[in-house]
């Protein structure tokens, strides 16, 4: 360390540093947090400051490098010292006995393996990316992904990011194993990854595929600041070193496990020793009914022989140690051959790459095509035409391609090639920074036309029995329409020219065109795809506006105040309306007898609440919904932040800057009683 640093500094920050460990370890490791967030954070700021102060301060295993570093170029290679070994597979109790067996006999001979019973470790399979950590006298020095088993790819920004990974071992250890690799698996919770897509759909994002490639793909950024964003959870299990001591200090799987516990690393609980065939496949028949109701995605049970040194005698097989087997969940996975990437463009423009391969079946239905959602998935997978893949579909989610099978490549595959133009008009494609996809920005593009053609009369939208894609994909080919509107004012003649469009269907779609003119205007709303416009939106909006014409004439500032909507939706309500072409479209839609009715879902214009903008706030005896339903049941509006429009200001306990704003903005406060009399 730099002389410049006071001694006094040094021994402050160091202070600090181990008290933050503490508290992160107790947090995300432990699930029991020693002090409050706000605590946490005010004592994570002072060290940012002394940090700011005295960079010299500043080591790999600080705490602030959990909050990611600015972009690098791409990730360099990492040799492992041990290889990263897979699991050999087995789908049934027959085939695990048959493991067994060649366990007994690989440690007892042929002879005398009968009758013995070995004593294996279980642990959930996790469904995440497997991570090497390589700490050097206490300190996480690099932390890769698996690659090909034996080089993999250096992550380490990204891994400091995840909070339940430690930055530093105990001192005991560093001295005793100035050396050691953990490896283990990093994984997205379940809520988290849902939470997440979420807020990608709300603010007009594709969507990840499963959790999985959630945390592959958060792990693979170059920017590391967009992995610290992203909601990672670690599992270790296992801890490799070449010094001697190591081997016959941990003479066990299981005590292996109990010193990462020590460490700080977060360990299954659902791990545990058994005995034997028998109880190994009641426990997989546990784990099994347990599976949908765990807080993370498996696919399957990994077993393992307990003692290390039997572990050794069995040695592996090429990728596979002979002492361990994944036992996987009832197929709901089958391999194929992807035999081509297609590019398909969305109605907003994206292009997204879909693999064509060899018909499957995958849990009783037959597949012939995935989407790849973008380039990073492609890159993340590293998907080639002609490679084999392992498709998967769980229950009755779309097919997804889950993992290329390495070992089957002979060389003969192709690499992806992203377009450069788009593939219906031959637009430049262009990518936002900082987004996945790519778009095309010709608004007049073939291919978005059908798309929104095809949004428009979906369910959700105008719901026009009768219009599917083929439908919306020959009016566009054959320019018989220029925008969705159109529809509106088809002739039966020209209906008629459609391949397979006989009088009677021609009839009925005409009847269903005319009823959809008195679609409701939050489905109107829907139907114009808007980016980032789900249902869930569209529907506050027409609860607070009321009418299309309030809507279209909607200011920012007020848009960003309703509850739902978020700035980039407001962002895209705002240029959409303000577009000529939209605003064409939505007077050809009145041309056309549209009536736009607002479905009084729940509103009452009448009660005792009418005409009143709410915004809640702070901690009250209910949950937040309570009020809401009330307030709106009386007639009463509730928005998300507060404008010179609101009218109250519902707050509880610990009520922030909510709270302060409202008293600048001289809106009335109210509590929870006062709200009661005021609907009595
Ligand atoms: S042990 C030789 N334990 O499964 C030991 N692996 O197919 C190999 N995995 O790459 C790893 N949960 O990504 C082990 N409890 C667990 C696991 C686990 C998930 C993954 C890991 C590995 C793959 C092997």
């Amino acid at each position: 360390m730099s002389q410049t640093v006071p001694q006094q500094i040094q021994k402050q920050y160091a202070d600090l540093k181990r008290d933050l460990e503490r508290y992160s370890r107790a947090y995300y490791s432990d699930d029991s947090p020693l002090i409050s967030d706000s605590e946490f954070d005010k004592l994570f700021d002072s060290l940012l400051e002394l940090e700011k102060k005295f960079p010299a301060l500043v080591t790999a295993d600080s705490p602030s490098q959990r909050v990611g570093a600015p972009p690098s170029k791409k990730f360099v290679k990492v040799q492992h010292r041990e290889r990263m070994l897979s699991l050999q597979k087995v789908n049934t109790a027959e085939e695990f006995a048959e493991f067994d067996r060649r366990v007994r006999e690989g440690l007892f001979g042929k002879d005398d393996s009968a009758g013995k019973e070995i004593e294996y470790f279980i642990e959930p399979k996790l469904d995440g990316l497997a991570v090497e950590l390589v700490y050097e006298n206490g300190i996480l020095t690099v932390g890769s992904t698996r690659g090909d088993g034996s080089i993999g790819e250096d992550i380490t920004v990204n891994l400091r990011t995840v909070k339940s990974i430690p930055l530093r071992l105990s001192e005991k250890t560093a001295q005793r194993w100035p050396r050691l690799e953990v490896r283990g698996e990093v994984y997205m919770p379940l809520a988290d990854f849902k939470a997440m897509n979420k807020r990608l759909s709300s603010n007009g994002l594709p969507n990840m595929a499963n959790p999985r490639n959630g945390a592959a793909g958060s792990l693979r950024q170059l920017d590391s600041r967009i992995t610290a964003s992203r909601p990672l959870a670690f599992f270790a299990y296992s801890a490799h070193s070449a010094d001697e001591s190591f081997g016959t200090t941990l003479v066990t799987h299981r005590q292996t496990l109990s010193f990462l516990l020590e460490e700080g690393f977060p360990v299954n609980t659902q791990s545990t020793l058994c005995r034997g065939v028998e109880v190994v496949a009641s426990k997989f028949a546990k784990l099994t009914k347990g599976r949908s109701t765990m807080a993370y995605e498996i696919d399957g049970m990994v077993i393992k022989v307990n003692s290390l040194s039997e572990q050794a005698t069995l040695g592996s097989i090429a990728r596979a140690p002979r002492w361990a087997v994944a036992w996987k969940f009832a197929a709901e996975e089958a391999e194929t051959i992807v035999e081509d990437v297609i590019f398909s463009v969305g109605r907003t423009g994206v292009v997204t790459p879909v693999a064509a391969f060899k018909p499957v079946q995958v849990s009783g239905v037959t597949v012939s095509n995935a989407s790849l959602h973008n380039e990073d998935e492609i890159n993340t997978l590293d998907l080639r035409i002609g490679d084999h893949v392992i498709i998967r579909r769980a229950g009755d989610v779309i097919p997804d391609v889950r993992e290329v099978v390495f070992d089957k490549r002979d060389g003969s595959e192709k690499k992806v090639s992203f377009p450069k133009k788009c593939p219906s008009c031959a637009e430049k494609l262009l990518r936002a920074e900082g987004e996945a996809a790519y778009r095309c920005a010709n608004r007049a593009c073939p291919a978005q036309l059908i798309g929104r053609v095809y949004h428009f009369g979906s369910k959700g939208g105008f719901e026009i029995d009768g219009f599917g894609e083929k439908i919306a994909t020959q009016l566009v080919e054959r320019k018989l329409l220029k925008t969705p509107a159109d529809l509106f004012f088809l002739s039966k003649e020209t209906i008629l020219t459609l391949d397979l469009m006989a009088n009677k269907r021609a009839t009925n779609l005409l009847q269903a065109l005319e009823r959809a003119k008195g679609t409701a205007l939050h489905r109107v709303i829907y139907a114009l795809g808007i980016p980032g416009v789900g249902e869930t939106a569209a529907v506050a909006l027409a609860e607070y506006f009321g009418s299309i014409d309030k809507i279209i004439t909607a200011q920012l500032d007020e848009l960003v105040t309703i509850d739902g909507i978020g700035p980039l939706i407001a962002q895209a309500l705002v240029e959409f309306f303000a577009d000529a072409e939209n605003q064409a479209m939505l007077e050809r839609l009145k041309e056309a007898g549209l009536t736009f009715p607002h479905e009084q879902q729940q509103t009452v214009t009448d009660g005792a609440l009418s005409g009143q903008i709410f915004v809640i706030t702070g901690t009250l005896s209910q949950p937040r919904g309570v009020y809401k339903k009330l307030i709106e049941s009386h007639g009463g509006k509730v928005a998300a932040t507060i404008s010179a429009k609101t009218n109250y200001l519902l707050a509880g306990e610990k009520a922030g800057s909510k709270l302060k704003k409202a008293e600048k903005l001289d809106v009335t406060v109210i509590d929870e009683e006062r709200l009661a009399e005021m609907v009595k």
